[in-house]
């Protein structure tokens, strides 16, 4: 049996509009240490021991509150309603054509301009955890329906594990998941390039030039994107020519295992595993980081200077028949699980 979680919370900032207190909650176990803002149910911190017993916190961010209300792209944020993008920000349901708003090139991306990562949630701490409660109003950001959901983080030895609930009064798409941004070197590194990839993903969606999936769902076989064995992202990037990853893998689905991607940075020892019931992973190696924002401690974030491995239905599914169902009715429950195992080698 793994030992004891212990949870605390205090006070992170204020918003500036009306004063209303963002908390945050740290969650502590053995080897690892979480810490979640109630604002977007931010990951603002994520400190793991390496193989020296040094403790490095692996993910991008922000000191204080007024880092997480400026511009940044959505560092540690749960996003919502949909993750990813929408083609031309519409799509129809029972007939009926939904607009939103357009927030990257001509399409949708991310819930639109307020979304899940801006809002404030209600919190409650469990006894290994903390959970978020968020009511997302019928016509939030041009969405149907009332949407209810919870969103809870539990911590066990090395696993912190994000469980997504929702419900909804009118029949609308939906696709959570976590923007975690992770260096396994420490959040400061300067580039991801020293870290292994393994992805358990046959196929991948290609995507048009507004980095929308063309439609087909692509065999990985003999190109870049064939990460079903661990490669190094440096010589990865090199012997393709590319310009690094930002592109959906189409989880194999894991009957007896939990993870289906794992990051291995060797200097350290760290190693992320992560597990998910969705379809997809979009792998994104942050190539629009420009080292323009000041993150923690003084922290510059460069281009390649972290992952994400977010965890999501395939992106534009609502508008592609031949993608997995994107849409949550009335009556249905929305409950998916991501699964971020930590351990060392
Ligand atoms: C997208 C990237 C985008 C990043 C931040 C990722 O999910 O795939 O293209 O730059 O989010 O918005």
């Amino acid at each position: 049996m793994a030992a004891a979680v212990s949870v605390s919370r205090g006070l992170f900032g204020r918003l500036p509009s009306d004063g209303a207190e963002v908390e945050r909650f740290q969650l502590k176990s053995e080897s690892l240490t979480v810490d979640v803002i109630s604002l977007g149910c931010i990951i603002t911190a994520l400190q793991v021991q390496g193989r020296a017993a040094e403790s490095e916190d692996v993910v991008l961010g922000f000191d204080t509150l007024e880092g997480y209300l400026s511009k940044h792209p959505y560092f540690g944020a749960v996003i919502g309603r949909v993750a990813n993008r929408i083609a031309k920000g519409k799509f129809t349901v029972d007939g009926k054509e939904y607009e939103l708003a357009i927030n990257n090139g001509p399409n949708s991306i991310h819930g639109g301009l307020i979304g899940f990562d801006k809002k404030l949630w209600t919190p409650e701490v469990l006894p290994n955890g903390v959970r978020f409660s968020l009511v997302s109003e019928d016509g939030d950001e041009g969405y149907p329906g009332e949407l209810k959901m919870w969103v809870t983080y539990t911590l066990h030895g090395g696993e912190l594990t994000i469980n997504y609930r929702a419900q909804t009064t009118k029949t609308t798409p939906i696709n959570l998941t976590n923007h975690s941004y992770f260096n396994l070197a420490g959040h400061g590194a300067s580039s991801v390039y020293d870290h292994e990839v393994c992805i358990a993903a046959d196929s991948y969606l290609p995507v048009d030039d507004t980095m929308i999936p063309t439609g087909e769902v692509a065999s990985v076989q003999g190109s870049s994107f064939d990460l079903r064995k661990p490669v190094v992202l440096a010589a990865q990037i090199k012997k393709f020519q590319i310009d690094g990853f930002d592109h959906n893998f189409c989880v194999n689905l894991q009957k007896e295992q939990r993870y289906s991607a794992r990051v291995y940075h060797p200097p350290s020892g760290r190693v992320l595993q992560v597990g998910t019931t969705l379809p997809g992973i979009q792998f994104y190696t942050a190539n629009f980081l420009d080292g323009s924002l000041k993150g923690k401690g003084g922290a510059v974030y460069p281009k390649h200077s972290a992952f994400c491995l977010e965890a999501q239905n395939w992106p534009d599914a609502v508008n592609k028949p031949n993608f997995p169902d994107a849409l949550l009715r009335p009556g249905e429950e929305y409950n998916h699980t991501t699964w971020l195992k930590f351990s060392v080698v």
